[in-house]
C-alpha cells in the first residue's frame, strides 16, 4: 500500500453513518466521530454507524486509514447498559470489533477520554491506540456481575501478558493512559492535539501491514503469581461468579485459538448478562445514578466550599478530615485542648502515613495535605469555614451547646452539618440562627474509607444548602444518600429492624453462630452478631433502657442482650459479648448459649431447629418491611437508595441488590 499523500479532498462536513456517528475525510484519513451522549454508549445505532463506516473505508479507494475518535469526554463508555435484557440488534459489539480488527487498512483509536468495557474492546481491536492523557481505560465489567464480551479476555493478554490482563479483568481496575502505555495497551500518550496526532499516525501506518491483536502471542504470566492473584480476588469476591470467570478465560487466551477464545468468551458472557448477580449489580449501578437526583435540587447551584471546619478529631473527625484533605479543602479541625489538638494531628498525620506506606499516596501529596490543614483548640478560628462539620460525642446538649456557639462564630451563610447517628438534628438545628443551613452529614467509621454518606435533610433545610451537602460529599469521592428526619436515618432504623429479628430468631431457636453463618454464606461481610459485637453492646442497650418506660408491654421484647450487657459483656473491645475473643478471635462461649437457652425456659419457649434458609428470609424480610415504612413515612425517596445505603454502610452483600431488591420491591 501506498503512503497518503496529502491531495486527497476532504468529503463534505457533517456526514453521518448513523445518528450517533458522524465523519469526515482529512488527507485520505476517514475521521470517524462517535456522539452518543451522555457516555458514547456502544447502543445499537453506535454499532451500526461503526459498522457502516469500517465497510465503507473498505471499499472506497480514497480512503486509506481510519480514524475512531469520540466526541466530549468519552470515547466510549462501554456497551449500553440500558439494552441488557433486550433482544440484541445486529450489528453485535463482537461483530463489529472483528470488522475493525479486520481491516486491511489501518484503524487508529483516538482515545480522548473513557474507553471503558466495550469502548476498551473496541480499542484493543484497532491497530494503534493513541490516548490523550486525560484517558481512562479499563474492563470493568465484573463490576456489573459479566465478564467483558466482545473480546476484551482474549485481546488484552495478547498485550499486557495474562497477569495484569487477569488482575485488570478480575477486578475491573481503571487505569490511566500513562499506565496503559506502559503495560502496552497504548501506543502513545500525547497532551497534544490528539485526532491531529492520530491522524498522522493512520497516514504513517498505511506502508505496513496492520498490526492485529488478536494475532499477537499471549505472554504467559507465572502460573503461580496468576494462582496466587486468583486466590486473593477470590476471596475479595465472596460468592461472585463473575471474577473467576475473568480468570478463567484470560487463562484459556494462552491455551486456544483467538477463534475459539472468542467463542467461549461470548458463551460466558451471555450467560452472565442473564444472571440474577448481573441484574443486582445493574440495579446498584443505576441505583447509585439515581441516589444524586432530589425532586427541584436539578437547576439550584450549590454554594462554593473551600475551607471546612471539622469540630472533634477523634476518630470519626479525623477520618473526615483526611477525606476533606484527600478532595483538596482546606481543613480546620478544632479539638477541646491543645493537647487533643496535637493528639488529633498526631491521628491524622497517621491516618495519611498509612496512605503512603500502602503506595496510595506519595510524599508530595502528604506534604501538600497537611499543608491546607490546621489543627488548634481555639475554636475561633473556624469563623473562616464555608462548611462545619461536628464529630463530637452523640449527646443532644453537647451539640446544641456546640451549635449555639458556632452560630456565633460562622457567617451568617455559613453552612452547619451534624454528624449524628440517632440524635434528631432539627432539634439541634434550632439552636442556631438562620437553622436552614443545617444538614446532617452522618459519616461510617472510618470516615476516610467508607463510602456512604447519608445527607440528612432537615424540617428547614434549604434545596440550595442540600445541593451543597450533596456536592461536597460527592467531592468527598463518597456516595450520598439523601435520607429524611426520624431516630437513626435510613441505615440504622433498618438495622435496628435486622437486630430486632436476629434476637428474636435466637429466642426461637437459632443459635447466634448459625445466624452469623447463614448470613456470611449469603453473602454479608459479617454475621449480625459478630457485628453487635464489633460496634459494641451498651449504646443499643443504653438506647433500650431510655425506650423502655414508653415501650408498649405486648411488644415482643427480648433480654438477652440485656443480661449479656449486666454480665460487662459488651463485645469485642471487653473481650466477650456474644462471643469471647481469646487471642482477638471469635469464639463460641458455652456461657453463652447457656444464658440463652434459660432465657427461652424463663419464657417457656420451647426451641425449634431453624435452617439457614429461614433465616435469611426472616432476616431479609424484618429489613424489607423496615424500609416499607420508611418509604411511607417518606424518609427515603426511593427504594433503591435504601439498598445503597445498606451495601454501603452496613456489608450487604451488592450482588444480591440490596435488602429491597432481594425481596422484589425495587
Ligand atoms: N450504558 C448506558 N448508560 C450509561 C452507561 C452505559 N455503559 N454508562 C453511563 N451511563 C449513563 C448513566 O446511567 C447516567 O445516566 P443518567 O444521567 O440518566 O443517570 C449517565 O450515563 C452519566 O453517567 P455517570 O453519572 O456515571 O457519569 P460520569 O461522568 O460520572 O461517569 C462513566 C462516566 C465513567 C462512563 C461511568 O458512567 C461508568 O463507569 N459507566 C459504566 C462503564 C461500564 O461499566 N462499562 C462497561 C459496560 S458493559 C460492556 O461494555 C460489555 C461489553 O464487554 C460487551
Amino acid at each position: 500500500m501506498r503512503a497518503i499523500d496529502s491531495e486527497v479532498k476532504p468529503a463534505a462536513a457533517g456526514t453521518r453513518f448513523s445518528d450517533t456517528v458522524s465523519y469526515r475525510m482529512e488527507h485520505g484519513v476517514l475521521v470517524v466521530t462517535i456522539d452518543n451522549p451522555p457516555v458514547n454508549a456502544a447502543s445499537a445505532t453506535m454499532r451500526a454507524g461503526l459498522n457502516c463506516a469500517i465497510v465503507h473505508a473498505g471499499i472506497t479507494e480514497e480512503v486509506r486509514a481510519v480514524v475512531i475518535i469520540g466526541s466530549g469526554r468519552s470515547f466510549v463508555g462501554g456497551a449500553d447498559i440500558r439494552e441488557f435484557g433486550q433482544p440484541m440488534a445486529e450489528p453485535t459489539l463482537p461483530q463489529v470489533v472483528e470488522l475493525i480488527e479486520a481491516s486491511d487498512k489501518p484503524v487508529v483509536a483516538a482515545l480522548n477520554g473513557v474507553a471503558l468495557g466495550g469502548g476498551c474492546e473496541i480499542a484493543l481491536a484497532c491497530h494503534y491506540r493513541i490516548a490523550s492523557r486525560a484517558a481512562r481505560i479499563g474492563l470493568p465489567e465484573v463490576k456489573l456481575g459479566i465478564i467483558p464480551g466482545a473480546g476484551g479476555t482474549q485481546r488484552l493478554p495478547r498485550l499486557t501478558g495474562t497477569l495484569a490482563a487477569a488482575e485488570m479483568i478480575a477486578t475491573g481496575r481503571i487505569i490511566d493512559a500513562e499506565e496503559a502505555q506502559s503495560l502496552g495497551i497504548v501506543d502513545k500518550v500525547t497532551d497534544g492535539d490528539l485526532a491531529r496526532q492520530a491522524i498522522a499516525a493512520a497516514r504513517r501506518l498505511v506502508v505496513t501491514p496492520p498490526r492485529r491483536t488478536g494475532e499477537l502471542a499471549v505472554a504467559v504470566g507465572k502460573g503461580a503469581d496468576v494462582d496466587a492473584l486468583a486466590d486473593k480476588v477470590l476471596a475479595k469476591a465472596r460468592g461472585q461468579i463473575a471474577p473467576a470467570e475473568a480468570i478463567r478465560l484470560v487463562r484459556l487466551a494462552a491455551e486456544a485459538s483467538l477463534a475459539d477464545g472468542l467463542a467461549e468468551e461470548r458463551a460466558t458472557f451471555l450467560m452472565l448478562r442473564d444472571s440474577e448477580q448481573s441484574k443486582a449489580l445493574r440495579h446498584v449501578f443505576f441505583a447509585e445514578r439515581a441516589a444524586a437526583k432530589v425532586p427541584g435540587i436539578e437547576h439550584v447551584e450549590p454554594r462554593p466550599v473551600a475551607t471546612i471546619g471539622v469540630i472533634g478529631a477523634g476518630l470519626m473527625g479525623s477520618g473526615i478530615a483526611v477525606s476533606a484533605l484527600n478532595a483538596g479543602y482546606r481543613v480546620i479541625c478544632i479539638e477541646q485542648t491543645a493537647e487533643r489538638a496535637t493528639a488529633g494531628e498526631k491521628r491524622i498525620s497517621a491516618l495519611l502515613d498509612r496512605a503512603v506506606a500502602s503506595g496510595r499516596l506519595d510524599a508530595d501529596g502528604r506534604a501538600d495535605r497537611l499543608s491546607r490543614l490546621e489543627v488548634t483548640a481555639n475554636m475561633n478560628e473556624v469563623a473562616t469555614a464555608d462548611l462545619v462539620i461536628e464529630a463530637v460525642f452523640d449527646d443532644l446538649t453537647v451539640k446544641t451547646d456546640l451549635f449555639r456557639e458556632l452560630g456565633r462564630l460562622v457567617r451568617p451563610d455559613a453552612i452547619l452539618a451534624t454528624n449524628t447517628s440517632y440524635l434528631d438534628p432539627d432539634a439541634i438545628a434550632e439552636a442556631v440562627p438562620h437553622p436552614e443551613r443545617v444538614l446532617g452529614l452522618h459519616f461510617f467509621s472510618p470516615a476516610n474509607i467508607m463510602r456512604l454518606v447519608e445527607v440528612v435533610r432537615c424540617d428547614k433545610t434549604t434545596l440550595e444548602v442540600l445541593a451543597t451537602g450533596l456536592a461536597v460529599a460527592k467531592k468527598l469521592g463518597k456516595l450520598p444518600v439523601v435520607s429524611g428526619v426520624c431516630e437513626g436515618f435510613i441505615g440504622n432504623r433498618i438495622f435496628s429492624a435486622y437486630r430486632r429479628e436476629a434476637e428474636f430468631l435466637v429466642e426461637d431457636g437459632a443459635l447466634p453462630q448459625e445466624i452469623d453463618k447463614a448470613m456470611e454464606d449469603f453473602g454479608m461481610a459479617m454475621g449480625p452478631f459478630a457485628v453487635f459485637d464489633l460496634a459494641g453492646l451498651e449504646i443499643a442497650w443504653a438506647r433500650r433502657k431510655r425506650q423502655a418506660a414508653t415501650r408498649d408491654p405486648a411488644e415482643r421484647y427480648v433480654e438477652i442482650a440485656d443480661r449479656l450487657c449486666e454480665a460487662g459483656r459488651f463485645g469485642q473491645k471487653s473481650g466477650k459479648g456474644w462471643y469471647v475473643y481469646p487471642d482477638g478471635k471469635r469464639t463460641v462461649d458455652p456461657e453463652v448459649t447457656s444464658l440463652i437457652e434459660g432465657s427461652r425456659a424463663a419464657k417457656g419457649i420451647q426451641p425449634r431447629g431453624i435452617d439457614a434458609g429461614e433465616i435469611v428470609s426472616r432476616l431479609l424480610a424484618a429489613m424489607a418491611a423496615e424500609g416499607d415504612a420508611l418509604l411511607a413515612e417518606g424518609i427515603a425517596q426511593r427504594a433503591s437508595d435504601i439498598d445503597l445505603v445498606m451495601i454501603n454502610g452496613y456489608g450487604f452483600p451488592a450482588h444480591k441488590g440490596g435488602p429491597m431488591f432481594a425481596a422484589g420491591r425495587s
